[in-house]
C-alpha cells in the first residue's frame, strides 16, 4: 500500500481503495471524526474511527496536534464539507500532543501570539497557506528568468563592498571583541582578521551581478541579503531575500518593461497554481478587515487585486511629475503628511508613495528619473546632470517593492561621482574595471521577495511571510 499525500488523494479520489495517510490532527469531534492534515494542501481529510473496535488506550492519545498514520477504505462522504473520507481500519500514533501544553489549539490565535511560536505556526492554516504560496512564488521566479534567457548567479554573502553606500551592514569578524589587535593609529587592525580585511554580510548582490552580466549577458541573483537598519516596520526585515536581475545592453526603459512583465507573470503563476490557498487567504483577510473601520478596508478582495495588477498597465511617472502631484495634493495642503513636500529634491517617504499608488493613480506606479542626490552612486546621470536613471516600482499596501536603475557605464562620470561622495576608489577597483574593459549600457533592479509574498498573500506584516523573521532584538529559533 502506497502512502499518498492528502493532496494526491483528493485529486485522484480512488473510491473503494484501501489507502494510508500520515498527518497531524486538526480537529477531533464526537469521539469519532478526525480531520487530518499533512501540509500538502489547505484541505483536511476526514477519517472516521469507530473507537470500540480499537484498543482502549487509543482514544486518549488522539488530540489536536498529534501525528497519526491512518489506513482504511476511501469512501464517499456522508457528511457536509468534504467529498470523500476514510473509514479507518488501522490507526498508528506517531506522536501525541498534550492538549494542556500544545499551543496551537483549534481556535483563532493572534498573529502576534503565533510569532512567539514560529516553530509551530506552520501547522496553522494561515501559515501553511502563506508558506506554500511563498514556495510557489520562488519557483515561478526561477521559471520566469530561466525561460527568458537569464542565468542564475550566486552572489557572495560575505563581502568587502557596501553596494548601497548606506553603511547599514552586519560586520563579519573573528577578532576578539574584548581585545582586538590595534594598528599604529589605535584603530582595529582588520588585516589580522579572518579575511585580512573588513568584511560584512551583503546588503545587495548587485555589484557582483553587474560583473556577471558583463560576460553572461543576462543574469539574476536570488539569495539572502542583510540590512542592519533599525526599522521596526511591517515592511522591513534585517534578513530578507532579494531577486536581482541584471542585463547588459539594456537601458532603463527595458528595465521597467522587465520589472512589470516579471511581476505580472509570477503573480499569474500563483493565481494559476495556488487557487485553494488564495481562496483561504482571501477569506481570512475579509474576516480580519471586518474589525477595521470602513475607510481602512481595501476596496478589492485579494484575488481581484492580484488579477487587477496582472491585467492593467503600471503607470510610469517621473519623479518631477510625482512631486508636482504631491505638492498640490490635499493631504499636503492640509498638512496631513508627516513629511510635507515643499520642494523638488525631497526624498519620498512611504506615506507619499502610498498616496500616489492608493489615492491618486489607484494602480501600481513606476517612478523614474530621481534626483541624483537621493540615490546611490552607481546610477546613470541624465543629460540634465540633476537626475539619474533610477526607477522604483510602488505597490498598493506595500509601497516600494522594486528599486533599480540603469547603471553608470562611463568611467570618468563614475569616478567623479565616487570622488564627490568620498568613496575609496581602491575598494571599487574591480567595479571600475568593468568600465575600463568593454563597458556597455546595462541595467537591473532588486525586488524584495518578502514584499512580493506579502502582496500575493495579503499578509499585513512582513514577519508573517518568512519562516523565521530577523528584526531588531529578535533572532529566536
Ligand atoms: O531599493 P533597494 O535598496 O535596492 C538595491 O539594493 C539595489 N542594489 C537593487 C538593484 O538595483 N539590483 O532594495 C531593493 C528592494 C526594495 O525595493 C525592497 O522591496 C526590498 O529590496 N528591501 C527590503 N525588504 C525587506 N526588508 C528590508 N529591510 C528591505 N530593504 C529593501
Ligand atoms: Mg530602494
Amino acid at each position: 500500500m502506497n502512502s499518498l499525500s492528502i493532496k494526491e488523494l483528493l485529486n485522484k479520489q480512488p473510491i473503494g481503495d484501501t489507502v494510508e495517510i500520515n498527518g497531524w490532527v486538526k480537529t477531533f469531534r464526537s469521539n469519532r471524526f478526525i480531520a487530518l492534515n499533512d501540509g500538502s494542501t489547505i484541505h483536511n481529510l476526514q477519517c472516521v474511527v469507530d473507537f470500540e473496535n480499537f484498543d482502549d488506550n487509543l482514544l486518549k492519545q488522539i488530540s489536536t496536534g498529534a501525528a497519526l498514520k491512518i489506513s482504511g477504505i476511501l469512501v464517499e462522504s456522508q457528511g457536509r464539507g468534504q467529498s470523500v473520507e476514510i473509514q479507518a481500519t488501522d490507526v498508528f500514533v506517531h506522536g501525541t500532543a498534550d492538549p494542556e501544553t500544545y499551543p496551537i489549539q483549534p481556535k483563532k490565535h493572534s498573529l502576534e501570539f503565533l510569532r512567539e511560536k514560529a516553530h509551530l505556526r506552520v501547522r496553522t492554516n494561515t501559515f501553511a497557506a502563506v508558506m506554500r504560496v511563498r514556495s510557489t512564488l520562488a519557483f515561478a521566479i526561477h521559471s520566469y528568468f530561466q525561460q527568458n534567457g537569464f542565468y542564475y548567479m550566486h552572489a557572495p554573502i560575505v563581502t568587502g563592498s557596501d553596494a548601497e553606500g548606506a553603511g547599514e551592514m552586519f560586520k563579519v569578524s573573528m577578532l576578539d571583541a574584548k581585545n582586538p589587535p590595534l594598528d599604529e593609529n589605535g584603530e582595529v587592525d582588520y588585516s589580522k582578521d579572518f579575511f585580512g580585511k573588513e568584511t560584512n554580510l551583503t546588503v545587495s548582490g548587485q555589484l557582483e551581478a553587474e560583473t556577471y552580466a558583463m560576460g553572461l549577458g543576462k543574469v539574476y541573483t536570488f539569495g539572502p541579503t542583510f540590512r542592519a537598519e533599525n526599522s521596526n516596520t511591517s515592511r522591513h526585515l534585517a534578513e530578507f531575500w532579494m531577486i536581482e536581475p541584471e542585463m547588459a545592453f539594456h537601458d532603463l526603459d527595458a528595465n521597467m518593461d522587465l520589472s512589470e512583465d516579471f511581476i505580472k507573470w509570477t503573480l499569474q503563476y500563483v493565481l494559476d497554481n495556488c487557487q485553494d490557498d488564495l481562496e483561504f487567504l482571501e477569506k481570512r483577510l475579509l474576516d480580519e478587515e471586518k474589525s477595521k473601520p470602513q475607510i481602512e478596508r481595501s476596496e478589492m478582495a485579494l484575488i481581484e487585486k492580484l488579477k487587477f495588477v496582472v491585467e492593467n498597465n503600471f503607470k510610469r511617472v517621473t519623479y518631477t511629475e510625482a512631486i508636482d502631484i504631491l505638492k498640490n495634493s490635499k493631504p499636503n495642503k492640509k498638512k496631513k503628511f508627516q513629511f510635507p513636500i515643499d520642494e523638488w529634491g525631497a526624498d519620498l517617504q512611504s506615506e507619499h508613495e502610498r498616496f500616489l499608488v492608493e489615492k491618486h493613480f489607484k494602480c501600481p506606479v513606476i517612478l523614474f528619473d530621481y534626483p541624483a542626490k537621493i540615490k546611490a552612486f552607481y546610477m546613470r546621470l541624465n543629460e540634465d546632470e540633476k537626475t539619474v536613471r533610477a526607477m522604483d516600482v510602488l505597490f498598493p499596501g506595500i509601497g516600494e517593492i522594486v528599486g533599480g536603475s540603469q547603471r553608470e557605464e562611463r568611467l570618468d562620470v563614475l569616478q567623479q561621482k565616487i570622488e564627490e561622495l568620498n568613496i575609496d576608489e581602491k575598494e571599487l577597483w574591480w567595479y571600475l574595471d568593468l568600465r575600463r574593459f568593454g563597458t556597455a549600457v546595462h541595467s537591473g533592479f532588486g525586488l524584495g521577495f518578502e514584499r512580493l509574498v506579502q502582496f500575493a498573500t495579503g499578509m499585513g506584516n512582513i514577519r508573517d511571510v518568512i519562516p523565521y523573521p530577523r528584526t531588531p532584538q529578535n533572532a529566536e529559533f
